[in-house]
């Protein structure tokens, strides 16, 4: 039993594989939090929860409110009555006044993992009875008349425990919901350093690391989704953590817009980390008898350092939130026409890519952005979706029809939630974009976002989406989202509740989400938002692949891709190989090490396959068929991070390894080639130590520019896994920048 309630000392004892989470109650009622760490097997750690503490103005009371709250490391701190550390909750009262304290009434323990309605949440799985289970703890504020029950899931296997709470007003006057965060944890200082992942478009998820100072130290987002600045990610780790060394303590929220994560550092030197949705634009009116569900928070805990957390998470989301049946399936190797084309196409050009790509074992064609309306430039006909007649000559069905002949698969862009000011549709409904009135819209990229709120909105779309998905054979679907969200009113909701519409949009995003992939269940749904700007785990709930960024220049994609894989498994990274010099970064690098990079993710293509160089087009035939060869390595093993050129090493080295410790595959760059450069030790990892591994190098072999002699992969040979871990083996040096090579190594 993975979690137990010992009524004697009012703790509940939450236990995965490797981890503890203890709550306790005190005598007051409220509910403490007691400790996260390490799994404990026997002390119940009931001291830890502080109760006893002196206050801390002069005074006789052991114990007065004030003092009290303050200090009490509370699992859900409400607002208004003491307490002056981060809140998670915030509850106003029919004349507007802010209070709210909670005292616990009951619990229940159950097997599985009830859902959150009509928010992505983990589940069951294939896991076996008893290894997820659920605490519900009931809590009320008996002068507000109001409920709030704490969900806590555990996911024994991968060391993960999830939170959410269900608030319910009970009371018959209306409750007003000012904040509702998802988690909130104690921890004492221990030299703490906060990790977030921050970035800009074309360059997400770059990991930092910063020790927790002072006051708040918060990451959020304001955009209404999740952003490409900011990622509703955090860790606190003590200075000595490593890959492999050291505490990690990590939230991740199954949430895709405004949110906040944050560390305060307290004057008495503990640390509440906290998250949820961003408190500053959201208000939610409950009514009498009303529910609100905040959504779900992943925590993990590794004392083993980031590669144990980023496991445990990697482990979580393919066993736990991702629903697709294309989760452990080959996804087709695909080549999308935007950087080959951007507006600029038609059928035959679209065909021409087809003809080259087949013979290359490309398997899918992407048409992306410009197919609809009157489309030539991203300044029209967003929210029209039916087929440019003029560029798809012969229609849609005729399109497909011919690709298929060919022999590959068809896919196609949409951006639902866009709308242009030159549409049929906003002519049709200009009330349908968001608005504040009296205000012109606030155009960006030349378009607004339509009301998601509304569901004749929504229906409308999904409409004419599934009237184009049904004209056709279309295997797969790129959902992107290329602004962020303004102007978020609408002429609909009365005063007191345009504050929800942040919320109510993002719930009508995963509603039409939910729609399409019920609809339409062997669909390939890949999320994209400007790039990476909407990768979360609330998207990853309804598709298995998110594109990770619109700057495929591969040394940039080392930081992108190092920081997605902290927190999600390979195979909902988007990564394709890009034309050279890349668009974004104007970078040249070899057609090898871009293939090398891509191979990481959902491996695709993008670029204009009838104009690239003969020798690199060549070489696609070898890359797709390592595809084939890896995919299975790279989407479901267990991912090892080596080295890191985030952390300004000339080099960067990762791998996956297969479960069961048969095979590895290990890829390594040579960023910056260094004068006089020595070959380099590298220790592997995740191998087994007692396994005897073939290694094999793929890689192009490189000619010494000294005397143009071809030099051979050292790297090659039999060697166990224990040498290779603890001793490492010997990177050669090659000349040139940007090179890499892949180590694939097989236990005999
Ligand atoms: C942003 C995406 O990230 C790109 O891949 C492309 O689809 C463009 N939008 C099209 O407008």
């Amino acid at each position: 039993m993975s979690i137990c309630f010992d009524d004697n000392k009012k703790i509940f004892k939450l236990d995965t594989q490797r981890t503890t989470y203890m709550i306790g109650l005190t005598q007051e009622g409220y509910v403490g939090h007691v400790y996260y760490g390490a799994r404990l097997e026997s002390a119940c750690a009931a001291h830890l929860l502080r109760t006893g503490e002196p206050p801390f103005t002069p005074g006789v009371l052991p114990s007065e409110k004030a003092a009290f709250l303050d200090t009490l490391p509370m699992e859900y701190p409400t607002g208004g009555v003491s307490g002056y550390r981060e809140t998670a909750l915030e509850l106003l009262n029919e004349l507007g006044q802010n209070g709210c304290e909670l005292f616990y009434r009951s619990y229940t323990i159950e097997e599985g993992k009830p859902e959150l309605e009509g928010l992505p949440s983990s589940f069951k799985g294939a896991a076996a009875d008893g290894e997820v289970m659920t605490l519900r703890l009931l809590l009320e504020d008996p002068v507000l008349n109001v409920t709030v029950e704490l969900r806590y899931s555990v996911f024994e296997k991968e060391d993960v425990i999830t939170r959410s709470a269900v608030i319910t007003n009970a009371a018959d006057k209306t409750r007003t919901i000012r904040k509702a965060y998802s988690a909130c944890l104690d921890l004492d200082n221990e030299d703490m350093e906060l990790i977030t992942l921050t970035g800009a478009w074309g360059r997400e998820r770059h990991i930092e690391r910063q020790k927790v100072r002072h006051g708040r130290t918060y990451v959020g987002s304001t955009r209404g989704y999740t952003s490409h600045q900011e990622h509703p990610f955090i860790a606190l780790v003590t200075p000595e953590t490593t890959q492999k060394t050291g505490s990690a303590y990590a939230m991740h929220f199954v949430y895709s817009g405004n949110f906040r994560a944050q560390a305060e550092l307290s004057q008495w030197d503990n640390v509440r980390m906290t998250m949820g949705i961003d408190p500053d634009r959201f208000t939610w009116v409950l009514d009498p008898g009303c529910s609100f569900a905040v959504p779900e928070c992943v925590l993990t805990y590794s004392e083993c350092g980031l590669g144990r957390m980023s496991r445990n998470l990697h482990d979580f989301y393919r066993n736990h939130m991702i629903r697709s049946p294309w989760l452990h399936r080959e996804r087709p190797i695909l080549i999308n026409n935007w950087e080959a084309t951007y507006f600029n196409f038609d059928t035959e050009k679209l065909l021409s890519i087809v003809r080259e790509a087949k013979k290359c074992g490309i398997e899918m064609l992407v048409m992306d952005d410009g197919w609809f309306g009157h489309r030539n430039l991203d300044d029209s006909s967003l929210g029209d979706w039916y087929v440019n007649e003029e560029k798809i000559k012969g229609g849609l069905k005729y399109l497909t029809e011919e690709v298929n002949k060919i022999g590959l698969k068809f896919g196609i862009w949409f951006e639902p939630e866009a709308i242009s000011p030159d549409s049929d549709l906003f002519r049709a409904h200009p009330d349908w974009a968001l608005q504040i009135s009296g205000r012109e819209g606030t155009l960006s990229r030349g378009q607004y976002v339509l009301d998601y709120s509304r569901k004749e909105v929504r229906d409308a779309i999904y409409d004419m989406i599934s009237g184009i998905l049904r004209s056709a054979n279309i295997d797969y679907v790129k959902w992107d989202m290329n602004r962020s969200i303004s102007d978020i009113g609408n002429l609909v909701l009365p005063p007191e509740r345009q504050q929800e519409i942040s919320h109510r949009y993002v719930l009508g995003v995963y509603e039409l989400q939910e729609r399409l992939t019920k609809d339409f269940p062997d669909l390939l749904l890949e999320n994209c938002a400007g790039g990476g700007a909407r990768f979360d785990p609330g998207m990853i709930y309804y598709s298995p692949q998110i594109w990770c960024s619109d700057d495929m220049d591969s040394v940039e994609r080392l930081r992108i891709q190092e920081g997605t894989e902290l927190a999600y498994p390979l195979s909902v990274m988007g990564a394709h190989v890009c034309c050279a010099p890349n668009h974004t970064t104007g970078r040249i690098l070899p057609f090898e090490t871009r293939g090398h990079v891509a191979l990481s993710g959902t491996f695709g293509y993008e670029l204009d396959i009838t104009k690239i160089p003969d020798e690199d087009r060549e070489m696609i035939q070898a890359q797709t068929q390592q595809y084939h060869q890896f995919h299975s390595l790279i989407a479901d093993g267990d991912y090892y991070r080596i080295h890191s050129w985030n952390d300004e090493q000339p080099y960067d080295c990762w791998g996956t390894v297969a479960k069961d410790g048969s095979e590895a595959l290990f890829t390594y760059v040579q960023v910056l080639a260094k004068p006089n450069q020595h070959s380099k030790k590298i220790r592997l990892d995740g191998l087994d130590p007692q396994g005897v591994y073939e290694l094999r190098t793929y890689g192009s072999e490189t000619k010494n520019p000294m005397n143009g002699e071809i030099m051979a992969h050292i790297e090659d040979g039999v060697y166990t896994g224990e040498e290779l871990m603890k001793a490492g083996i010997l990177a050669g040096a090659v000349p040139g920048d940007y090179r890499s090579r892949l180590w694939h190594l097989v236990r005999k």
